[in-house]
């Protein structure tokens, strides 16, 4: 069988770095043979890394969608608030779609992409990667067997970390609402859709609180100025969210500095720091989103959970504490430890692979893993590897949005569908 064909759209860090890779692990399964890239040197990065030819090179995913159909999937990997639109327009076309998240920015947008990909009996896979690791398969598989009973109440934690929060929340792509998405659809919706997946029961209501407490004008130390390298030394030297200490000491290939310059010699870090938004002071950034949130959840069956999304902690996986009627589990994104209250024995459990949760660690194997699901089910017309279609990952969103809206009005919101 020849392989899978498929073209990039946004030859960004996910597009790049996440998924197309795939291609060059497993040349027999899949094949690049189209990118859209407004940034010139992403996009003859792209094309030279996977042997694009000249006419499929394309600077806008528009173009693409111009042409009649000439591989079998795209990879919408376009910024947040860019993948609606394409992702309906190459469903219309016929191609499978590789989305990543979030959906859309809207209800309406993500509810007529999922309508889309059914209307047009194509594969929309969403890449809630999270899904797709060892890891969460081991949870899942656990709970399947009953090593808790039923599930009555779920406790999790994303410890964002103080430099994730800093660097893509604060300073990135992602730190106003306006320009991206909300934290919860940003960040968190992961997070939705992994408290969905293992109670496995639709979630009724939500109420949630949050802030953004710390990045603001008014928590800037005394006598600190707009970028790090005009700090003075004595403020800088205190400041953990400097970034002359995030930036220019580590590996510059390697997200996250790969993304604050296309430059990657240390020259073009220290000028991306001097005139780029990465060299902002993270008291004085146009960021809006949320440095802490809680969602508390009610879902079908008396089942309750709870989340906490916080930016002050150290780098490591999110962490879940599951109660259930005949035993107790604790995950940490890769050990899973399970209480037994019958015989009164806890069981270690490891997924032998470690993740911190974060593109460093390609997810803890999940980037991997939905790329690979997804090109097997086009492969096979097997679709059932593929956890995140358009149903349940229309569901998991409505969730976020729901929650949303209770934080910014102090309501118990219903989730409906
Ligand atoms: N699944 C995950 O865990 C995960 C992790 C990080 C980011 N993301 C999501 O992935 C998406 C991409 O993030 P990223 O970090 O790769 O961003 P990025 O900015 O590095 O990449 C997006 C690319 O799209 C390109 N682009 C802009 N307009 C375009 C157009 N008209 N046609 C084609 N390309 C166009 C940009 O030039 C850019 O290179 C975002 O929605 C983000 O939220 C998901």
């Amino acid at each position: 069988m020849p392989p899978i064909t498929l073209i990039i759209a946004g030859a960004g860090n996910r597009g790049m770095e996440a998924y197309a890779p795939y291609a060059i692990a497993f040349p027999d399964k899949a094949k690049v043979v189209g990118v859209a890239e407004p940034r010139d040197v992403l996009r003859q990065r792209a094309q030279e890394k996977y042997g694009i030819a000249d006419n499929r090179c394309y600077k806008d995913w528009r173009e693409v969608a111009a042409q009649p159909k000439f591989a079998d999937a795209v990879l919408v990997c376009t910024q947040d608030q860019m993948h609606a639109e394409p992702a309906i327009a190459f469903m219309n076309m016929g191609y499978h779609v590789l989305l990543e998240k979030p959906m859309a920015v809207n209800e309406a947008d993500c509810r007529a992409i999922a309508a889309a990909a059914k209307r047009n009996k194509v594969l929309l896979a969403v890449c809630h990667v999270l899904r797709y690791t060892q890891y969460t398969r081991l949870l899942v598989s656990l709970l399947k067997q009953g090593v808790v009973g039923d599930i009555v109440s779920v406790r999790h934690l994303e410890p964002v970390c103080w430099w994730h929060q800093a660097h893509s929340f604060v300073r990135g792509n992602w730190r106003n609402s306006k320009l991206s998405s909300f934290m919860l659809m940003a960040k968190s919706c992961h997070d939705m859709d992994l408290l969905r997946y293992i109670i496995d029961k639709r979630c009724l209501r939500v109420a949630s609180f949050g802030s953004l407490k710390h990045f603001r004008r008014e928590c800037a130390p005394a006598g600190a100025s707009d970028r790090c390298v005009t700090c003075p030394t004595a403020v800088e030297k205190e400041c953990p969210y400097s970034a002359l200490k995030l930036y220019p000491h580590g590996n510059p290939k390697h997200w996250p500095i790969s993304v604050i310059t296309t430059d990657h010699t240390p020259e073009g870090v220290m000028k991306a720091l001097e005139e780029g938004p990465y060299g902002r002071c993270v008291y004085a950034c146009d960021n809006d989103v949320v440095d802490n949130q809680v969602v508390a959840f009610e879902f079908e069956g008396g089942v309750s959970a709870s989340f906490t999304m916080a930016a002050f902690t150290r780098s490591r996986g999110r962490e879940t504490h599951i109660m259930g009627t005949r035993g107790e589990l604790v995950g940490d994104s890769r050990h899973i430890k399970v209480f037994d209250f019958l015989t009164k024995q806890e069981t270690v459990h490891d997924s032998h692979k470690e993740s911190d949760g974060s593109i460093l660690s390609g997810h803890g194997g999940g980037d991997g893993g939905v790329i690979e699901a997804f090109i097997n089910a086009i492969a096979t017309g097997d679709t059932s590897a593929i956890t995140t279609g358009p149903d349940i990952s229309l569901e998991s969103h409505l969730i976020a949005f729901a929650a949303e809206r209770a934080r910014i009005n102090g309501t118990v919101e219903e989730v409906k569908l």
